[in-house]
């Protein structure tokens, strides 16, 4: 399939329409944004990286039951995927305090949590994607109780199979954040990316950074992060 009418350009990705109305192209950048995209840059060859770890990713949770929007890897930087329109949620789920948690609650990041913590963020970056609740989403009418309980079945469901893939290769899974959206309007199914960019990944060993954080906190060696993930992913 062929890209058509570009449609999207976000801070990491581009989404064409293709001849299936149903199908589109998402094309991964190289392109590297922070903090609600006050911090830019590019991060070599990471396109790439994530569009290959999310075929793999995609892959591997659909054989566990989760659907995605996976459908095929194109090329280097293009998947097709099942075009939803997307809930407005980001689905934060964390197994060790880092990030957004640490610096709400005033906690030393590494702390191991006595059980996976969901988080709704709405997603606004003006807004700075702000921590809402369960009542939130159903009172502002952004997901129904039904959907709701959907996207928290798959989205455990993913923590525990991430959580032990990274684990076999070496690496601490912390945190990750996914999107769900409506296909056809309404079947619930996984979509966006799962990567570097939207994991925290440390070394299980040294408990080194091998994620986004690198080129949020200029940590330096960000390229050769995303290209160890995915030699480890790939092995
Ligand atoms: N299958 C899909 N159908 C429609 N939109 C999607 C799909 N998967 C992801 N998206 C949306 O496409 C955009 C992907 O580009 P990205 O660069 O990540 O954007 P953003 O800057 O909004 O994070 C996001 O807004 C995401 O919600
Ligand atoms: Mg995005």
């Amino acid at each position: 399939m062929e890209k058509r009418k570009f449609i999207y350009e976000g801070k990491a990705k581009r989404l064409y329409e293709t001849d299936d109305q149903d199908i589109l192209i998402q094309e991964f950048k190289d392109d590297a944004t922070a903090f609600d995209a006050t911090k830019r840059g590019t991060i070599g060859n990471k396109g790439i990286v994530n569009n290959k770890l999310s075929e793999k990713i995609f892959t591997l949770l659909e054989k566990k039951g989760i659907p995605t929007h996976f459908i095929k890897r194109l090329n280097d930087r293009d998947m097709l995927v099942k075009r939803v329109k997307i809930v407005p949620i980001e689905v934060t789920m964390r197994n060790i305090v880092a990030g957004g948690m640490a610096k709400l609650l005033a906690l030393d990041e590494g702390i191991i949590l006595k059980k996976p913590v969901l988080e709704w963020h709405y997603k606004e970056d003006k807004l700075h994607d702000p921590l809402i609740n369960d009542d939130h989403v159903m009172a502002l009418g952004i997901a129904t109780p039904k959907e709701l309980e959907i996207i928290k079945k798959y989205s455990y469901k993913v923590n525990e199979a991430l959580k032990k893939f990274f684990d076999s290769k070496n690496l601490i899974l912390v945190d990750f954040k996914l999107e769900f959206g409506r296909y056809k309007g309404k079947t619930m199914i996984l979509a966006d990316e799962i990567s570097p960019d939207t994991c925290r990944l440390w070394d299980k060993t040294t408990k080194e950074k091998l994620d986004k954080d690198r080129f949020r906190r200029d940590l330096g060696n960000v390229e050769e992060a995303y290209q160890e993930v995915l030699r480890r992913v790939m092995a």
